[in-house]
């Protein structure tokens, strides 16, 4: 199947790296549906991407909403009909919170305000969606992970504790994990990536790299062949030259 034929769904792509991802699968063919929970900023972004040449869609998606999700699964059900790339890019992260600096202090309220976007909202959205790609026997599913989630790093890292950020992407690698486990006699592959620490809203200025560097992993795991990586997390393939697995 060409790119040009395939439909990608990517979260959160009002800005940042969902924005520069967007951008990116659409460059290189694909059938971009830009999201966003607010439609203002959404079509904004579609205007943008639009000026530069690109077509793309629009509709909006709240990935915490059943609502919403049962809304643009409808939508996209009967206006493609399929779905071949889901990008679960929409996240949270409360590290600015005073409480976020050790897990004797961090709120359950915010454990579980970060755990229902970045965990439970991807999960929503991939229940939604995989029966879109069933239909056709052809799925690419890449999860926006963090390598401060490598559970092996963990101990000798040196990124700020974080802990509801960091246990709910944990949580992001796990359903990667058992996902995969699941849809392993299906054409549908699902993965984790770490984009590195990038100048987003969420990055900050500080950060050393772009979200257009950021999404070169994305588009790498959106557009795997048949019979390519399954149920395994990805480094930012800047800082390598290539595809790289980080530990788990
Ligand atoms: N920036 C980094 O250095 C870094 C490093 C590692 C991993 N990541 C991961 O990369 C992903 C994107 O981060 P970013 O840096 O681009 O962050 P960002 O600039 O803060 O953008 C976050 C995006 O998620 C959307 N979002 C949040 N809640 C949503 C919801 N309920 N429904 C739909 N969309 C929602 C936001 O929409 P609104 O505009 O409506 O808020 C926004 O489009 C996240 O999963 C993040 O954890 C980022």
């Amino acid at each position: 199947m060409s790119a040009q034929n395939k439909i990608a769904v990517v979260t959160g792509s009002n800005r940042g790296l969902g924005y520069a991802i967007s951008r990116k699968l659409s460059q290189i063919g694909n059938k971009v549906i830009l999201t966003s929970r607010n439609q203002t900023d959404g079509l904004a972004a579609k205007e943008q991407l639009s000026s530069e040449g690109l077509t793309v869609d629009y509709h909006a998606l709240d990935v915490t909403s059943d609502a919403s999700v049962q809304q643009f699964t409808d939508w996209l059900r009967e206006t493609y009909g399929k779905v071949d790339i889901l990008v679960n890019n929409a996240g949270v992260n409360p590290a600015t919170k005073p409480e976020e600096s050790s897990l004797l202090t961090v709120q359950l309220e915010t454990m579980r305000s970060t755990f229902e976007t970045n965990v439970l909202a991807v999960l929503r959205i991939t229940q939604a969606l995989i029966p879109l790609m069933k239909v056709h026997n052809y799925g690419r599913i890449v999860n926006v992970s963090t390598e401060m989630a490598s559970l092996t790093s963990i101990p000798n890292d040196y990124y700020p504790l974080a802990p509801s950020y960091r246990l709910s992407k944990i949580g992001v690698n796990g359903l990667t994990v058992l996902l995969a486990k699941e849809l392993q006699s299906d054409n549908i592959l699902v993965n984790a990536y770490s984009p590195g620490w990038m100048k987003t809203d969420m990055g900050g200025d500080n950060a050393p790299f772009t979200a257009e560097e950021g999404a070169e992993t994305a588009v790498y795991l959106a557009t795997l062949p048949d019979g390519g990586a399954q149920g395994r997390f990805f480094a930012e393939m800047r800082k390598f030259g290539g595809p790289v697995q980080v530990q788990w």
